[in-house]
């Protein structure tokens, strides 16, 4: 199967996304698939790691999916009968270079018309940033006909402490000793080879409509009530705060402001509002959350 084409185009702060798109694409370049991979860097780049003012201060842009310059990047085919996109979540949205890869002209005039898996390598939240990314292939005219979210499978309080430690300080060690390593497990990053022979299969056959499926039932895709809930409620701030830190003259007093609020919505008023859903009001809505746990699961847009 020589000849099929594939780019594989992705951007990465830290290299973990290099690693899940090579172990993904490994199957695709086994079979003699021509993959064409395209590491798009932004003009300026982002400093890591993040000091605390600069990270929070990201926020409304990527709310907003303002996008930044990027530096040019030439993709040598015209046409390519699939693109493999990855990226990364910043606050709930795509980061800040991937939603300007997907509104580039570039990207544009090849996704026009082209079948696109997305795949994402983040902490755990995600369903709402691929709800902008949805968005934002449905705008370049491209087919989203798979999803793959690889996030880090520790509790949600773990991964918070263990990306601060990665992110803001630069380190990938245990911290104290006693916390996991930050970021997508080793072994998870591994397993992207097995959801890139799926996509593998479901392209030699063309078989488009039955990727995400297949993908569904290998767990490539997981959307947990806790965490969706948790999401909910902040794809919902997020865009009332951003919209303040960019209309106050006091910007920097306003990013103080959401960093701490952001800590203590997620450390008190989410779980303390989760508790109160799960006891009283969860039962009664075991129809809709799992309509919306299938929903997110797939690769329609509302
Ligand atoms: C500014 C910023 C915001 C982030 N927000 C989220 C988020 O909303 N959800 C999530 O699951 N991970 C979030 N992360 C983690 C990233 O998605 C990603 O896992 C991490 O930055 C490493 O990615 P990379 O090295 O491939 O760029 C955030 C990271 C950064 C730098």
């Amino acid at each position: 199967m020589t000849n099929k084409k594939v780019l594989a185009i992705y951007y990465t702060q830290t290299g973990q996304l290099t690693n899940i798109m090579d172990n993904f694409t490994q199957p695709l370049v086994q079979a003699g698939v021509a993959v064409e991979k395209i590491l798009v860097q932004p003009e300026q780049p982002f400093v890591f790691p993040w000091k605390a003012s600069v990270f929070f201060d990201k926020m409304p842009d990527c709310v907003f999916l303002k996008p930044v310059a990027l530096q040019p990047f030439t993709p040598q085919q015209e046409q390519y009968d699939l693109i493999l996109f990855g990226y990364q979540p910043w606050f709930l949205s795509p980061s800040l270079p991937a939603n300007s890869i997907l509104q580039h002209p570039t990207f544009k005039a090849i996704a026009n018309n082209t079948p696109v898996v997305t795949i994402s390598g983040c902490r755990n939240m995600w369903l709402n940033s691929q709800e902008k990314v949805k968005g934002l292939l449905q705008q370049a005219n491209a087919k989203l006909v798979g999803n793959i979210a690889i996030v880090d499978k520790h509790n949600n309080y773990v991964s918070l402490v263990t990306i601060v430690h990665w992110l803001l300080y630069g380190r990938t060690d245990k911290k104290w000793g006693i916390f996991p390593k930050p970021g997508v497990a080793d072994e998870d990053v591994k397993n992207a080879s097995v959801f890139g022979n799926t996509v593998l299969q479901h392209l030699q056959q063309e078989n488009w409509s039955a990727l995400q499926p297949a993908l569904i039932a290998q767990k490539a895709v997981r959307v947990h009530y806790h965490l969706m809930f948790f999401e909910h409620k902040g794809a919902h701030l997020f865009p009332i705060w951003a919209k303040q830190i960019n209309k106050r003259k006091n910007r920097a007093a306003w990013v103080t402001a959401f960093k701490y609020y952001l800590l203590f919505a997620l450390c008190v008023v989410a779980p303390t509002l989760y508790v109160i859903d799960f006891v009283l009001f969860r039962v009664f809505k075991l129809n809709r959350i799992k309509k919306q746990q299938q929903y997110y699961s797939g690769v329609a847009l509302k």
